[in-house]
């Protein structure tokens, strides 16, 4: 295709709108109404079938009424976007519990599979993976990444894009950059760390999923040491553009052009606009800066047009390779939404997400349950077939399997169940609890299923107290008052603050939001079907004030060792609080029992160029099979910059018969070292290190390491 021709066929006006996105309802409205002059998307109907991208519409009819809309034409096809985050009609988990699967192949398949249903129903791009760094779980976006490692989440994120490559859609990584840091955990703050944080933590998700060819990256809404990110010239352009090499097309976030005013950035919109531009964001997602004065500002010189050229090219060229010049609709299939959307195989993928990236945060020995024993469900979660939490996309609860639902099915008779109360932060009808009692009553193990409602976490769902609402705590005080056994079970987006909590119950289990197959995923866990083997990819508060807590921290100059409550003056505690977290980076129990032992290295010294094994014996010594995670985990002793405790550097899902063993081995060379020093260079400095292998962060086994020079 000849895109500089048919660039040159392009008027400035032509041009601004290719770059410009306005929302799919707008451009339905329009196709449906005769009206001239403004139309809803605020573009002049004359002008509508100039428009690049929309984005966010529900379903074939809607993807058919769009490109039949009589403004659009056919050497101008759209681009159609959407929020395909963690499934299409059928939802998997959230990517929060994904991240906990540890299962690289799992996490592809969800994105696969929600590719292949997205683009049946028209979808050519997916605003996904979101690959933002979280360390608080005050912010409500955490449920929509993989967690506090860098290293994990982009991981993950490159398995997310082959698996939206594989569906056959394209993919935006988000949100560049570290929007995840965003201060007091409040969304869109502001968010202002050292050059050296951003390189060693903050931007490697990032650049790592990169390397899987990604088409989009998302500029994020948040105010970046002082510049607003899309003013960002440093990291769009040197960096990305620049140092990266990336030429796929950059898109702000919803509005985030405008923005830059709000911010106190850019005087007025023609400002925004300029400076956009001139940071080569490709396309401006519903702010209409582009539409409004690009062509003004290359006419005034303060755009140049090549580098508008360049933008157009970008849009052209993803369109291109997604066919939609000789056939806008071919993706779009009646049939294939019939045979994938909600299949079975859809289904049996985001019901093992769902069970694998649950996690089993206690247990008194409870669990199993017995098919026989004499339950009931009791609280919000009960019946509810809320389980697919934020960015749902087209999942519709009536297909979502309850937990009543998923219990009654495994173990084949009914359970008694009331939900006692709602899930909402600040509920206070009490109503319900008098039954909720009189049901418990009649039962010897009570399944409490509670936690935040779904809509309490998510995009501009910040929250400054993460503990379970006070109502359903006064719930569990009351049941637990009754003397029976009780199992929770618990459902949100975030990590919850469950200090109070977790002496009052014999198990916890969590699921985070599961999904679709959620009832079913419950199920099989609390009766033992499937042993769990889920981690948690971030830590657990034990109460909100710990926030942000995360397990790659400094030491600080005055560590305190032994995190008890007793008097550790001048060190860097809390007089109230321990500072550890209620549960750590990589933690999750299972039914068996695993024991990690022998570690050993094949050499303690290595050199520059070379590499050294670390292996242990991980054998399964409880009664039944299961599946574990070993983590390697390295700390850098002595930098030029201080480093972390520990990092991880490597992990292996096993799965082991009730008494087997086997060898676990990590190779780790000068490059698993590797960091960005005082210097700014990338590279593994000589000295000590610490090796450390868990199946969680907290309980490891240690060996030193030293790297030397090479041979003199
Ligand atoms: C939202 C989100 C972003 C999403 C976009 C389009 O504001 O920040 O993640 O992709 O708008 O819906």
């Amino acid at each position: 295709m000849d895109y500089k021709k048919i660039i040159a066929n392009m008027t400035l006006e032509e041009k601004a709108l290719e770059l410009s996105q306005v929302a799919a309802a707008d451009i339905i409205q329009d196709a449906d109404a005769v009206v001239t002059g403004i139309s809803h998307s605020g573009v002049p109907r004359e002008q509508l079938g100039e428009i690049g991208s929309v984005l966010n519409f529900s379903g074939i009819e809607a993807a058919k009424k769009i490109r039949s809309a009589p403004f659009v034409k056919k050497d101008n096809p759209l681009l159609l976007m959407q929020d395909v985050v963690h499934g299409y009609k059928t939802v998997y988990p959230l990517n929060i519990a994904i991240g906990g699967t540890f299962d690289l192949e799992l996490a592809e398949a969800c994105a696969e599979m929600s590719a292949i249903e997205a683009k049946a129903n028209g979808v050519n791009v997916t605003f996904a993976p979101m690959v933002d760094l979280v360390r608080d779980a005050r912010w409500g976006r955490v449920n929509e990444s993989t967690g506090e490692d860098p290293y994990l989440n982009g991981l993950m994120g490159r398995a997310s894009v082959r698996g939206y490559h594989k569906g056959g859609i394209a993919c935006c990584v988000k949100h560049f950059a570290a929007y995840g840091a965003a201060e007091s955990g409040r969304d869109y703050n502001t968010t202002d760390i050292s050059d050296h944080a951003l390189k060693e933590y903050y931007l490697k998700s990032y650049l790592e999923c990169l390397k899987e060819n990604p088409e989009m990256v998302m500029t994020s809404f948040n105010l970046l040491n002082g510049i607003p990110m899309n003013g960002h010239t440093e990291l769009l352009v040197d960096l990305l553009r620049g140092q990266e090499k990336f030429d796929g097309v950059v898109i702000s976030d919803y509005g985030g052009i405008s923005e830059m005013i709000a911010h106190g950035y850019a005087e007025d919109l023609k400002e925004c606009a300029r400076i956009a531009a001139n940071n080569e964001i490709d396309i401006d997602m519903c702010s209409l800066a582009y539409a409004k004065y690009l062509p003004e500002l290359v006419r005034e010189g303060k755009v140049s047009e090549e580098k508008v050229n360049r933008m157009v090219e970008r849009v052209l060229r993803l369109k291109d390779k997604l066919g939609l010049y000789e056939n806008a609709s071919a993706g779009i299939s009646e049939e294939r939404d019939k045979t994938y959307c909600l299949s079975r195989e859809a289904r049996e993928i985001a019901r093992r997400a769902a069970e694998d990236g649950s996690v089993l945060l206690e247990n008194n020995g409870i669990l199993p349950l017995k098919k026989d024993a004499n339950v009931c469900l009791i609280g919000p979660y009960a019946e509810s077939r809320e389980l697919m939490g934020e960015w749902a996309c087209l999942g519709k609860t009536e297909n979502v399997v309850s937990v009543k639902k998923g219990i009654e099915k495994l173990t084949g008779k009914s359970v008694p169940s009331v939900a006692a109360c709602s899930a909402q932060w600040n509920a206070a009808d009490e109503s319900g609890l008098a039954e909720a009692l009189r049901v418990a009553e009649k039962s010897e193990i009570i399944i409490v299923c509670m936690g935040e409602y779904c809509k309490e976490s998510g995009e501009s769902h910040s929250r400054s107290n993460i503990e379970l609402a006070a109502l359903q705590v006064k719930l569990l005080h009351k049941l637990k008052e009754t003397g029976k056994k009780i199992v929770l079970v618990l459902f949100a987006g975030r990590p919850l603050a469950l200090t109070e909590v977790v002496p009052l119950v014999d198990a916890v289990l969590f699921c985070w939001h599961p999904g679709i197959e959620g009832g079913n995923a419950v199920a099989n866990l609390l009766y033992g079907t499937v042993n769990p083997n889920g981690k948690i990819t971030m830590s657990f508060p034990r109460s909100v004030g710990q926030c942000p807590v995360y397990y790659n921290c400094f030491s600080t100059g005055r560590p305190k060792h032994n995190d008890t409550y007793e008097n550790a003056c001048f060190t860097s505690r809390y007089i109230d609080e321990l500072n550890a977290p209620l549960y750590p980076f990589g933690y999750g129990l299972s039914y068996t029992k695993f024991e990690l032992k022998d570690m050993r290295l094949s050499v303690s010294t290595m050199r520059r160029g070379e590499s050294v094994t670390v292996s242990a014996t991980l054998k399964n010594i409880g009664n039944r099979a299961g599946r574990e995670v070993v983590q390697l985990y390295i700390r850098d002793k002595f930098g030029s910059c201080a480093r972390p405790v520990k990092e991880l550097k490597g992990f292996c899902k096993i799965a082991l018969a009730a008494g087997e063993q086997t060898q676990v081995r990590f190779k780790i060379s000068e490059e698993t070292l590797a960091y960005f020093t005082a210097s700014g260079e990338y590279k593994a400095e000589t000295g000590d290190f610490e090796v450390m292998l868990g199946t969680n962060s907290r309980d490891v086994l240690k060996t030193d390491l030293r790297l030397l020079d090479r041979e003199l």
